[in-house]
């Protein structure tokens, strides 16, 4: 029997839904029952009458979807998938930056851990940070957190007054404006799709042609008829680009930018999780509780 064909029947057995992002291995995606990106997978965990989630991404989804459903099962089939930028904020930080700004709203992107959550009035995605900002009562100041480039994004399309965490994904934030000019000139006329955390989306924006969230860069991948594009953000996505759109060719900025955090996991590590039952994600109801409103409010938007 193959890996995969264990994992089928470790799934039915167990009554598992397995969820991949967009970045994950290829072999990883393929037998996934859904892909996509934060936003998306998130709305899946929500809504999945199955008892098991597995998730291939990294924990802070993981405990997305344990929040978002408490009564259920998620494993994370690699403790090590982490995140670098979820790592650049703690709670104890937030509840001090908040000490210095009484009354403003704290808006955190889903790349944070379930206690930086549990103090945050807003949850966001890159897919739904612009439409989350332009929400809030135009008299509240805001705590955008952790992401430094998609705030700075955010900031500009909205015209809010923001302050900025000053945090990074070090994957995205090393992509910059002149490495997005020397792909253009190996490339005249190919569009440029930027993810928002990347370095080259902000410091100068005419050099990118449109910053989307991954699962924006896969419907933008479906309909286009250039015959070349160009990525900015993690290089696991030109597989499903490339799956949904074979006509045309889309090459990354660079070939180097590859997260480890989302390498992490494997079809054994997947086939261990379900036959091992590991490794569980808990999230104390307390953390939990107050995580959820904010995470249910994005989730209903
Ligand atoms: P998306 O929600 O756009 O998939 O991004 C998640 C992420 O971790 C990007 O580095
Ligand atoms: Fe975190 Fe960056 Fe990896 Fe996304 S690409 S999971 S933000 S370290």
């Amino acid at each position: 029997m193959t890996l995969a064909e264990e994992i089928a029947r470790l799934k039915e057995e167990r009554s598992a839904v397995l969820l991949a992002h967009n970045y994950q291995r290829p072999e990883v995606q393929d037998i996934a029952d859904f892909v996509g990106d934060s936003l998306y997978l998130s709305r899946q965990a929500a809504t999945t009458d199955r008892r098991v989630i597995v998730f291939a991404g990294v924990r802070f989804m993981a405990e997305t979807a344990k929040i978002l459903n408490p009564t259920k099962t998620v494993l994370l089939p690699d403790l090590g998938a982490g995140c670098a930028l979820a790592d650049s904020i703690t709670a104890e930080e937030l509840k001090r930056w908040k000490g210095e700004h009484p009354g403003a709203a704290v808006v955190s992107y889903i790349n944070t851990s379930a206690e930086v959550k549990a103090e945050s009035d807003y949850i966001c995605t890159s897919s739904n940070a612009v439409q989350v900002v332009a929400g809030i009562p135009a008299e509240r100041e805001i705590l955008f957190l952790p992401d430094m480039f998609l705030g700075d994004h955010v900031r500009r399309i909205t015209g809010r007054r923001m302050h900025l965490w000053v945090g990074d994904c070090p994957v995205h934030a090393k992509m910059r404006p002149e490495d997005v000019e020397a792909a253009r000139r190996l490339h005249p006329g190919a569009p440029v799709l930027a993810h928002p955390e990347c370095g080259c989306s902000t410091a100068a924006l005419p050099a990118v042609d449109r910053v989307l969230s991954t699962d924006g860069m896969v419907r933008f991948a479906r309909s286009t008829d250039a015959p070349e594009v160009l990525v900015a953000t993690e290089v696991g996505i030109l597989h499903r680009m490339r799956q949904e759109n074979p006509r045309t060719r889309f090459l990354p900025i660079s070939e180097g930018t590859v997260c480890p955090y989302m390498k992490a996991i494997d079809l054994t590590d997947i086939r261990d999780a379900l036959a091992l039952d590991r490794y569980r994600i808990e999230v104390p109801e307390a953390t939990a509780g107050r995580a959820r409103r904010a995470l249910e409010r994005m989730i209903a938007s």
